[in-house]
């Protein structure tokens, strides 16, 4: 095990982040840890090793993957015409939780793109990463580590979970800081567009460049997501899901009262709560993923608690909503899609 607190110096030398290396040489795909969630990483210049990827996540052909690199010396090499929003967006939020999305030079292995002109570059700050990437000094393709359909990795065991058999070997860096995937903007369009909220906020984009555009489909998913048109299937629990929005005594009756309608229909239901709340419902699992007055930690551990109902078996899941601000934003996006757009207000009754 490789703990997440060293430093990307003193793990250079490092026996398992050098066979991991190896291994992407050779073509093989290795799962590490990155400061958002695990990524499942090939050398994002061979065809092979890409194709591995998404036959071991059984994801779709047409769904890009993001390219990490260990520094911006090395993004000229792959992409053309780094906009100047770019240019500033990278410099204050690299090493991080951000992906630029830019025209490429075709030099990539075709499948990572999805025959698309633009590719997803991020640099990221875990040390692992960083020693893995700077070890093997190629561009690495990397989606999370996850098999499609689950909620992305936020440890090794996750990672185990869904990819045991089917990948080439797992970097164990401990449980991830972020919890959330990066957040991806494409910054080929002025303004630059949010295609998927993430660990950077909307207002530390804003911060830095200005006037951000949130896609149309992500509006409209984390907006008014009882419309229909995703275009990829996102996780879902097996359970049916529901979230509930509102604060205070009427988010925690609402969510009490929608449980308990569940479980007179027979169902086994669980409630994912926050710790300020947790003790006040009654239902068969009661599963914490974060503190309200710590808008982190709930992203931190959110993926986890998702997963955690899907291994007890649970039916119905309630989860408690959060007012779609900062993180919880991205909390909120990620909330909505794995209830399939059924949202709640705690005022309704
Ligand atoms: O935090 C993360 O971003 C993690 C870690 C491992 O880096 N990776 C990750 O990868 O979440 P993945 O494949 O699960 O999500 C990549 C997202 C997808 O929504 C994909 O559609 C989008 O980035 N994407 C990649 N390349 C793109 C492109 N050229 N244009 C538009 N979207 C792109
Ligand atoms: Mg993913």
């Amino acid at each position: 095990v490789i703990t997440n607190s060293d430093r990307p110096e003193s793990l250079a030398g490092h026996s398992a982040i050098r066979e991991a290396a190896a291994l992407l040489k050779e073509g093989g795909i290795v799962a590490f840890p990155t400061e958002t969630v695990y990524g499942l990483g090939a050398d994002a210049s061979s065809s092979g090793a890409v194709t591995s990827v998404f036959r071991a996540k059984g994801r779709p052909s047409d769904n890009p993957l993001i390219v990490h690199i260990a520094d911006l010396d090395r993004l000229e090499r792959w992409t053309r015409e780094v906009p100047e929003k770019g240019v500033e967006l990278a410099r204050r939020y690299w090493p991080g939780p951000l992906t630029l999305i830019l025209p490429h030079r075709g030099n990539l292995a075709p499948q990572v793109t999805a025959g698309l002109s633009t590719v997803g570059i991020r640099i990221p700050s875990h040390p692992v990463a960083l020693a893995l990437l700077r070890e093997s000094g190629l561009p690495v393709a990397a989606p999370s580590a996850n098999r499609s359909g689950k909620p992305s990795p936020t440890d090794a065991a996750h990672v185990r979970d869904d990819l045991h058999g089917r990948i080439d070997g797992i970097l164990d860096g401990g449980t991830t800081g972020i919890g959330v995937e990066s957040t991806v903007v494409d910054v080929t369009s002025d303004p630059p567009v949010l295609l998927r909220p993430g660990g950077i906020t909307l207002d530390m984009l804003r911060d830095a460049v200005g006037e951000i555009r949130l896609d149309r489909g992500l509006e409209r998913e984390t907006m008014n997501p009882r419309s229909p048109g995703m275009k990829y299937r996102h996780y879902a629990p097996q359970g049916k899901m529901w979230v509930v929005t509102g604060e205070g005594k009427s988010l925690v009756e609402r969510v009490q009262r929608m449980a308990d309608g569940l479980k007179r229909e027979g169902m086994k239901v669980g409630i994912l709560s926050t710790e300020e709340h947790a003790a006040n419902y009654e239902a068969d699992w009661v599963f914490v993923c974060g503190r309200r007055s710590d808008p982190f930690s709930i992203a931190r551990g959110l993926y986890q608690a998702l997963r955690a109902f899907d291994e007890v078996k649970a039916e119905a899941i309630v989860a408690e909503g959060f007012p779609p601000q900062g993180v919880l934003f991205t909390v909120m996006n990620r909330l909505v899609k794995a209830a399939e757009g059924r949202v709640i207000s705690a005022g309704e009754s």
